[in-house]
């Protein structure tokens, strides 16, 4: 088994560079499956859930070809296939974009119920609302969603979401670009790669306004051009190595950021004593003194992200007094590190939607297990900050989101190596 392991207590210092959003990745990538031409993509996170993607389009008759590790043309002006690969399909979570990709190119998708990260029950009631407001018929089972347009092609609708969903809000984008008419998604999500996929598609040739607002809007087109695009960076990275700092010391330029994107996660680090200082495309994080406690609601963009409950966690742990963070996206998150953060010294009480986190002295290293993507992040930091030795185990949850991880956290001088046993 892969693990990796960690020496804890050394500061970080120097600069790391973040690189592209996974979340606006794997959203951008079914969507080319939309364009007929050659999709030139920049940015482009050389992670394990971004290669799956690319490996289903290859596998599907797209041409994919990689210019460099974050750059990727891809062509799916060939393809004419709808069933992708069930056993790729099945080990990432946004293989559920896969659908609206297909209903909206081809009229009909047969997709493997989506896998990835399994820290909640991830209906996708929201998605097959929209896909049905746009004319669709939606099959679900244990195994497959099959969807099939009426009348083969998908036509504008209006959707108001039940819940502020990311996924359905981007799903729904995807298949209403070539849809006849306007489509109205109301309630829609807000985040900022809901807003850089949106502009991937309109930079394709798509009409797609109000994304990063409550409503969008989608006038159909004929068809998508190929053409070159940039994906941002990723808030969710940069937010991970700007708590890795507050929670185990130093001083680190976190470059090629939004810092925009960052104002919620920098200001409760400003708020629990760190220095937090923005520049144009940049930030710098340096710890002062130690932390002190705060309060956390985890909230749909611009709210403080549930992608970085456990990060701010962990700093949570060693700040004085006690912290409280309310989780309203994931009521059952907390249970992915929970026990973890407790293996390593933390005081964590779960109660329903909330945790109580009394910080500590010091915490000390463990072997834990990263249960998803960011508790596993989370188990990263708190090994750096914790006396002595931690092995993190299940990594290739990690893996799925992070890209270099072990190389950007050892040129700020952290000790962490990959290990086998
Ligand atoms: N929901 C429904 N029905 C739906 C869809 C969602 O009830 O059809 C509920 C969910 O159960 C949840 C809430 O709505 O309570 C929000 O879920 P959302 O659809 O926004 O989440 P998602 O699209 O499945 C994306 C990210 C997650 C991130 C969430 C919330 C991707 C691929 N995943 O998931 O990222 O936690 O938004 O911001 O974009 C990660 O990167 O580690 C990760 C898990």
């Amino acid at each position: 088994m892969t693990k990796y392991q960690i020496e804890g207590g050394h500061r970080l210092e120097g600069t790391v560079t973040i690189s592209g959003a996974k979340n606006a990745a794997v959203a951008i990538i079914p969507a080319a499956l939309l364009v007929k031409g050659v999709c030139k993509i920049e940015n482009v996170p050389d992670i394990s859930d971004v290669q799956i993607l690319l490996q289903i389009l290859e596998q599907m008759g797209a041409s994919v070809r990689h210019l460099s590790s974050n750059t990727v043309e891809i062509d799916c002006s060939q393809v004419d296939y709808v069933e992708p690969n069930p056993d790729l399909v099945r080990r990432i979570r946004a293989s559920y974009y896969l659908i609206g990709a297909l209903l909206g190119r081809f009229g009909r998708a047969k997709v493997a119920m989506p896998g990835g990260c399994n820290f909640a029950p991830r209906p996708i009631d929201q998605h097959v609302k929209g896909f049905e407001a746009l004319g669709a018929d939606v099959e679900e089972n244990s195994e497959y969603v099959i969807a099939q347009a009426q009348g083969d092609a998908l036509q504008a609708g209006r959707v108001n979401l039940d819940v502020v969903s990311v996924g359905a809000t981007i799903n729904i984008i995807i298949a209403a670009v070539l849809a006849p008419g306007q489509t109205i998604i109301e309630n829609a999500a807000k985040e900022p790669h809901i807003v850089d996929l949106a502009n991937f598609l309109n930079t394709m040739g798509a009409r797609i306004s109000g994304a990063g607002t409550d409503v969008i809007k989608i006038k159909g087109v004929k068809s998508l051009r190929g053409g070159f695009y940039s994906i941002i960076p990723d808030q969710i990275e940069a937010g991970t190595y700007m708590a890795a700092v507050a929670a185990v010391g130093g001083n680190v330029l976190v470059k090629n950021v939004i810092p925009k994107h960052m104002d919620c996660i920098s200001a409760k680090l400003r708020e629990m004593g760190a220095k937090v200082t923005e520049y144009d495309d940049s930030i710098r994080v340096e710890k002062v003194r130690r932390l002190r406690r705060a309060t956390v609601k985890t909230l749909p963009y611009p709210g403080f992200p549930t992608d970085m409950q456990g990060q701010i966690g962990v700093c949570m742990t060693l700040a004085e007094g006690t912290s409280r963070i309310t989780e309203s996206i994931y009521e059952t998150r907390f249970f992915a590190y929970c026990q973890e953060f407790r293996a390593m010294g933390a005081i964590m009480e779960v109660n329903g939607k909330t945790a109580a986190i009394t910080g500590v002295e010091s915490l000390h290293g463990a072997t834990v297990q990263a249960h998803d993507l960011r508790a596993g992040a989370a188990l990263v930091i708190a090994g750096l900050a914790a006396q002595g030795e931690t092995f993190v185990e299940n990594i290739h949850y990690i893996e799925r989101g992070y890209e270099n991880l072990i190389g950007k956290l050892t040129a700020l001088g952290a000790q962490i190596r990959r290990v086998e046993d």
